[in-house]
């Protein structure tokens, strides 16, 4: 089957759209990218993003317009990205649609999510069925709805003897331990492990007044230093030392809380650069701390994907705190950072469409192994 990931993260910055060929099933499973491309979010678009994310701005009409604007969006991403792979709609299987996440609450009662991105217009505009709301079904199975990219890092990234960790670094950073073949009492694991680049993102709108949205190739970083003081403080946050399963996002890591770092730093004479360095560290050393406190094992390799994976500065410091852990981008792996997650709602589609489930109990703790996802009928 040919099929269309579409993923669009907590960073709000773009649609990514990955087209890939897939064959076969489980544990024999084949797949190759045929194209992949990000179409970034208008600023406006960005802008109505980031507001309906926020309990005070998401009135239920954003919400609600929001919903259909990003469908129109996203099956505009899925056409171009089919037409730069040089296929016709026709061609195409299957559309797999993450859909943008605006709120998720998986420890309250009842537990909720909710992503955007109107699937009937996704199918209607191109044709192709969609499968959508990849996580409520998990969450009605008793687990967290994330991470469910966990299932895919052990189906591509699985090693016969050496035990790796698959990290994303999007907005949040999440990990999935993959133990090796040969270690069957190692159980996998996947969980959140904090900001990914949300925080920096932040802190650069606000460094910059907005002229830049995220610090390209850790130049900022690159130029402060890390206030040992101010990131001892940050590395207090109860999220880090709460035992997985467990997810986290803009609900915690809120432009208030970069701004409450912001005042702290400022307060200690610390430079726009130190800041963002020392939120760079905050992320690494929280990645660090969670392997040392949650993993199975230590990771021999570590592959990194998701935008912070570009960063330098970033994959300076990890490679230095995940030591003696060989620390490589997914590329490495055949898995282009950007497009990987975008390759993972394609998979968890062509799952979904063959009737087999895609959740990782050991992941995201639900009761049992469920089949994921709404499916929307092509024409
Ligand atoms: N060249 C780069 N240098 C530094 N950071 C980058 C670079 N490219 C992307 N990023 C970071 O990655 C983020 C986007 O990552 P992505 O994996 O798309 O996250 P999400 O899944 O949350 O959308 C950007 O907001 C930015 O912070
Ligand atoms: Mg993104």
């Amino acid at each position: 089957m040919i099929v269309v990931g579409l993923m669009s993260g907590t960073s709000a910055d773009g649609t990514d759209v990955a087209v890939v060929h897939i064959e076969g099933a489980p544990p024999d499973l084949r797949w190759q990218l045929i194209h992949f491309l990000t179409v970034p979010h208008p600023p406006a678009l960005r802008e109505a993003i980031l507001q309906a994310m926020h309990p005070q701005t998401g009135r239920v009409d954003l919400l609600c317009r929001l919903d259909a604007l990003l469908g129109e969006q996203f099956a505009q991403a899925a056409l171009e990205g089919i037409r730069g792979a040089q296929l016709d709609p026709k061609d195409v299987h299957l559309i797999g649609s993450h859909g943008q996440t605006v709120w998720h609450a998986p420890t309250e009662t009842p537990p909720s999510t909710l992503q955007l991105g109107k699937a009937a217009i996704i199918a209607e505009r191109t044709g192709i069925p969609v499968v959508s709301d990849f996580r409520s079904r998990d969450m009605a199975a008793g687990g967290q709805g994330a991470p469910l990219v966990a299932y895919v890092d052990l189906l591509l990234l699985q090693d016969e003897h050496r035990p790796r960790a698959a990290q994303n670094i999007g907005g949040i950073g999440n990990v999935t331990f993959i133990p090796p073949r040969d270690r069957a009492d190692l159980p996998p694991l996947a969980f959140d492990t904090g900001p990914g680049n949300v925080l920096i993102d932040h802190l650069v709108s606000r460094a910059t007044r907005g002229q830049a949205t995220y610090d390209r190739d850790g130049h900022l970083a690159a130029r402060g230093r890390v206030d040992e003081e101010l990131l001892r403080e940050l590395l207090a946050e109860p999220y880090y030392r709460f035992p997985p399963p467990k997810t986290t996002g803009r609900e915690l890591f809120t432009a208030e809380y970069a701004r409450r770092i912001w005042e702290k730093g400022r307060a200690r004479g610390l430079s726009a650069e130190d800041i963002i360095a020392t939120v760079t560290a905050l992320t690494a050393h929280s990645i660090a701390q969670a392997y040392r406190d949650f993993l199975p094992a230590f990771p021999q390799d570590v592959v990194v994907s998701g935008g912070g994976a570009n960063n330098p500065v970033l994959m300076a410091m990890l490679r230095d705190l995940l030591a003696p852990a060989r620390v490589v981008p997914s590329d490495a792996m055949g898995l282009p950072v950007d497009a990987k997650e975008a390759i993972a709602f394609a998979i968890l589609a062509y799952e979904t469409w063959h009737g087999r489930p895609g959740n990782l109990p050991e992941a995201t703790g639900a009761r049992a192994r469920v089949v994921l996802g709404s499916i929307t009928m092509g024409r």
